[in-house]
């Protein structure tokens, strides 16, 4: 940081969202907490010092280094503020790190780690080197790895007694537009010392290496301390700048084996990309390794000069893809980092799928809950969520607004879809290949056709959370509409989407309806759990009170099912006090019952099966028959055979005295045989219980209903085995 002689300003900075109110006249208003902790902290601030807040920290961090000044309270604030002291900018790749302490966590990474450790020992060993891409999304662990495979590097050199050299170097676009940025690094990091920025001095640290005046110029030239040449072209000059810095570099792989990084190339300068790809054309055997960096983006300059370099150095580079890590390799590395922190499981849980294997995201996710120790858990950290939103900042503006058209139809993009909601429809295919370029969407075939994913979930819900939520809601109906129009003769598959598009439009009726058929439909697959979920957000929109009713009682018999017992009790006490009348009570009560009885509480299942028989003396006798089942299969449990008889016997007279036995369920009239015969199977009455048995089957099979097909197979064959045939 420049100092300027004499003047000491006090600046504060915070971060975080403010509302900008714009007057008539005079600058803006700023409202929010950031404004006045910045104001505070300026005021804090002694002069020459820059003090910020934890959320500017955390977004700076990785690039300056901070004195910690502890919590603060400031003037006027409610809450204490930490507050960060800027020293410098960071040097280097090799950054501290919070997590972990001393021996900094590392996880996953074998193969790559191999090859890597492979191509260090070649260059100290044969002095055979290679350029190795090391490519990935952001936050991946591309420097990370590459700590990993300095210390493999160290290790090999100490085990040998053979020095090595490691010089690193980043790209900076972002800040500065330095030409040669990570070679300055690199010729620094040589000569070690910047000594004072004296120019006499740094060229007489070079001139040690170099004998020819001529590059030794070049060399200062790159260092920002030439002087343009009148009269040279442009070209021959920086042929010549080439040429230096390739002999220096060339030069000091000499010496000892040498590792060159270079980080980030995705945001290089030009000349550096230019060097690079005459580097490959001029070198074929490299005695050095050079491991350069970079995030994916096809978009960006860097992606044509490293696929110009794959032609000219064939197999002497190499590229590695970082992707993501295993799933439970992401979840040791939450346990080495959250220490003795005490994280809930449906947190990790939801760290580990939103973060979606990228250890940047998961660190972020972790930290920002300890920080917070509470909170939604939907917040995306706000670091996250910067680096992200820069990332689609530098997309122009059309691309930007298909992105979050995107983003509205969800995680899986239809491309047909989108193309009928899209503001660009002419242009919407350019778009959308930059946008895989950038690695934001990926392009899948299923089948015959094209479709889009998001590269990263979090990529979505970053681009939708920028919206405006009118025009979110816009959207949403929209795809909703076009969903029903054009798909109507296969709306089955849409009943999820549709549900989510709806309720996100505020449409109350069609979101209930058709979550209420998404439900269905996934508990048609034995999807329980998922299907509950679709209720749930049925029955939170839901204004109609018998539907919730009916929804309360659905979700309680899914929850049974899934062996959720209790849950599903505290479902139909909820239902039963919305009961409006005795038939709906009956209902709720033979459910109760049934309900104890899956958790064998014997006890209370009799009960509230007793309860229901005795509500509304009157009622059609159809909605009893349940409860009596009930009852007869708790005594065929307990051994209590006279008792089961007369429960189906119950049935038994009903169907007798009845108008229309037809309309009895005949799933109930199979059960009862089943139990009935299980009974007679119990009290040696063989014969008997095989005539029920096959009763029961008939039913069974006139309903096609499977399960229970298999449960009298079983029950069958336990009969043959008791007679011995
Ligand atoms: N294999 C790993 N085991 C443990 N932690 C890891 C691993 N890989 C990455 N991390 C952690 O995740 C964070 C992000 O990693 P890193 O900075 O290496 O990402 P990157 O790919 O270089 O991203 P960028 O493109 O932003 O430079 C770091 O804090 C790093 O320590
Ligand atoms: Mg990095």
């Amino acid at each position: 940081m420049g100092r300027i002689e004499g003047i000491y300003p006090k600046i504060g900075v915070a971060s975080g969202e403010v509302l900008i109110s714009h007057r008539e006249f005079g600058p803006p208003e700023i409202i929010g907490n950031p404004a006045n902790t910045g104001a505070r902290l300026a005021d804090m601030a002694e002069g020459g010092e820059i003090l910020c807040d934890s959320n500017t920290y955390s977004f700076v961090k990785f690039k300056f280094e901070f004195m910690e000044k502890g919590e603060v309270k400031l003037k006027g604030m409610k809450k204490k503020v930490s507050v960060f002291s800027l020293i410098d900018r960071r040097k280097g790749i090799l950054r501290k790190r919070s997590f972990g302490g001393e021996g900094f966590p590392f996880v996953d990474r074998e193969k790559e780690l191999f090859l890597l450790k492979k191509f260090v020992e070649d260059v100290f060993t044969e002095e055979i080197g290679k350029v190795v891409f090391l490519l990935g999304d952001a936050g991946i662990g591309k420097s990370r790895l590459v700590e990993e495979v300095y210390s493999q590097a160290l290790g090999y050199s100490l085990e040998n007694m053979k020095q090595f050299q490691w010089y690193e170097g980043k790209c900076n676009r972002g800040i500065d537009t330095v030409a040669f940025q990570p070679f300055i690094e690199i010729i620094r990091g040589f000569i070690g010392e910047w000594i004072d920025g004296d120019p006499e001095k740094i060229r007489g640290a070079i001139t040690r290496y170099m004998d020819d005046t001529e590059d030794t110029d070049m060399i200062m030239h790159i260092l920002g301390f030439g002087k343009r040449r009148v009269g040279i072209s442009e070209a021959s000059e920086k042929g010549k700048i080439f040429n230096a810095l390739l002999q220096f570099i060339y030069g000091i792989s000499l010496m000892h084996p040498t590792v060159f990084v270079i980080d980030d190339l995705y945001s290089a300068d030009t000349s550096t990309l230019e060097f690079l790809e005459y580097m490959s054309g001029r070198l074929n055997r490299f005695p050095f390794l050079m491991i350069i960096l970079s995030r994916i983006d096809k978009n960006l300059p860097f992606w044509r000069v490293k696929e110009n370099m794959k032609s000219l150095l064939g197999s002497t580079l190499v590229e590695i893809y970082l992707k993501k890590l295993h799933e439970e390799d992401a979840l040791k590395l939450i346990d080495i980092m959250k220490g003795k922190e005490n994280i809930p499981e449906n947190v990790i849980k939801r760290a580990v799928e939103l973060s979606h294997g990228n250890p940047l995201y998961l660190e972020e996710f972790i930290r920002y809950y300890i920080e917070r120790q509470s909170g939604r858990e939907t917040d995306i950290p706000p670091t996250i969520r910067g680096l992200i939103d820069s990332r689609i900042d530098s997309l122009d503006p059309g691309t930007k607004e298909v992105l979050e058209e995107a983003s509205v139809i969800g995680y899986r993009v239809d491309r047909e879809i989108l193309g009928m909601i899209t503001d660009h429809f002419d242009d919407l295919n350019a778009h959308i290949r930059k946008l895989v370029n950038a690695s934001i969407l990926s392009d899948v075939s299923e089948g015959k056709t094209e479709n889009l994913y998001f590269y990263h979930p979090l990529y979505r819900e970053v681009a939708y959370k920028r919206m405006l939520s009118r025009h979110k809601k816009r959207l949403h109906k929209k795809i909703a509409q076009t969903i029903e129009e054009h798909f109507s003769s296969r709306i089955h598959e849409f009943y999820e989407e549709l549900a989510r598009h709806y309720k996100n439009a505020d449409e109350k009726d069609k979101a209930v309806k058709y979550s209420i058929l998404a439900g269905e439909k996934l508990e048609k697959n034995y999807a329980s759990q998922e299907a509950i979920k679709f209720y749930r957000d049925a029955l939170e929109i839901c204004e109609d009170r018998s539907k919730t009713y009916e929804l309360l009682l659905r979700i309680a018999h899914l929850e049974r099912l899934s062996g959720n017992g209790n849950k599903a009790l505290s479902y139909l006490e909820e239902c039963e006090r919305i009961c409006e009348n005795t038939e709906e009570k009956i209902k709720v009560y033979t459910s109760a019952g049934t309900t104890y009885e899956s958790m064998s509480r014997y006890d209370e299942a009799l009960t509230y099966y007793k309860k229901s028989l005795s509500t509304g003396k009157e009622i059609d006798f159809r909605l009893k028959i349940p409860a009596y089942l009930g009852i007869a299969w708790v005594y065929y449990i307990r051994g209590k055979y006279d008792e089961v008889e007369n429960a189906i016997m119950k049935i038994k007279g009903f169907l007798e005295t009845a108008k229309n036995p037809d309309e009895i369920d005949k799933q109930h009239l199979a059960r009862a045989y089943n139990i009935l015969a299980s009974t007679y199977n119990s009290t040696g009455r063989h014969e008997f219980a095989f005539q029920l048995y096959t009763g029961a089957l008939k039913i069974y099979r006139s309903l096609g209903d499977e399960a229970g097909i298999s449960t009298i197979h079983n029950n069958l064959s336990g009969i043959f085995s008791g007679i011995g045939d």
